[in-house]
């Protein structure tokens, strides 16, 4: 990298926010930096960030999500995801470019929810595929970050990829009570419960004994047994441990420091 010339070109969509570059009024498109070899210099995380077309959908959907009743989907989601699915990969020693790719899958994710819960998976990799290639990312990287987001519902969801592994695993091991949206304890569903339940959530990466570990601190006196946990997780551990198998690792689920798989 050292020897290459930068050069500036002014290809950002309009939609980048000037705002977060230190701007303010009409946005004005900036420069963005160009490899020598006509490359153009990688999309990076805070880009996808900063595109103002995804900060809107996510918002949307987590919005949409409100009114069905659903937990917490929104930016405090994604970003979460986001550096659990790239810190997966940097602890298991992958390059740093495919866990960049992870991140921006992970924080875009859930992103199809804007249309429908049903398939957002699917309609979010469209949607994320077309918003990535108008962004400038090459087609080769919006087609494993769209991949991703497609494989990550544990129902049709597949590891077809690193990137996809590292997404799936960090979506399910977001189970905190902050995501709890309904005021009224009493009318707590068994999603509520579990994840108000949970007062500590951690992902542990072990690249010596090829292992990954959701570790949970569940407060007992807040609603959620054991067997509900079970209820909400059989599908999303099974899904965690096919993503792990994919890396290398075997998945192992800690709750209150007891090994239940
Ligand atoms: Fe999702
Ligand atoms: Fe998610």
């Amino acid at each position: 990298m050292e020897n290459q010339t930068l050069k500036l070109t002014g290809n950002v969509p309009a939609s980048l926010d000037n705002q977060s570059r230190g701007g303010s009024g009409a946005v004005t498109p900036q420069p963005r930096i160009e490899i020598d070899s006509g490359r153009v210099a990688p999309i990076t995380l805070d880009e996808v960030k900063r595109y103002r077309d995804f900060t809107t959908l996510l918002r949307k959907a987590d919005e949409h999500l409100g009114i069905i009743g659903y937990t917490e989907h929104g930016l405090r989601h994604a970003g979460l995801v986001s550096s659990i699915a790239q810190n997966i990969l940097l602890h298991l020693r992958y390059p740093e470019r495919q866990a960049q790719l992870a991140a921006i899958a992970g924080y875009l994710h859930d992103i199809g929810n804007v249309i429908n819960r049903n398939v957002h998976g699917e309609t979010g990799a469209i949607l994320v595929l077309q918003l990535l290639l108008q962004l400038g990312m090459s087609v080769d990287e919006a087609a494993v970050v769209a991949a991703a987001v497609g494989n990550h519902e544990k129902q049709t969801g597949v590891a077809v990829s690193d990137v996809a592994a590292a997404v799936i695993i960090a979506d399910k091991s977001d189970v905190h009570r902050s995501r709890v949206r309904n005021p009224n304890p009493a009318e707590f569903d068994i999603h509520d419960r579990v994840n108000f339940s949970a007062v500590h959530s951690f992902v542990r990466v072990d690249d010596v004994k090829h292992s990954i570990a959701l570790e949970l601190t569940i407060d007992e006196e807040a609603g959620a047994g054991v067997m509900d946990y079970f209820e909400i997780f059989l599908q999303r551990m099974l899904a965690c441990r096919r993503a792990a198998k994919f890396l290398g690792c075997q998945f192992e689920l800690v709750i209150n420091k007891n090994r239940m798989i």
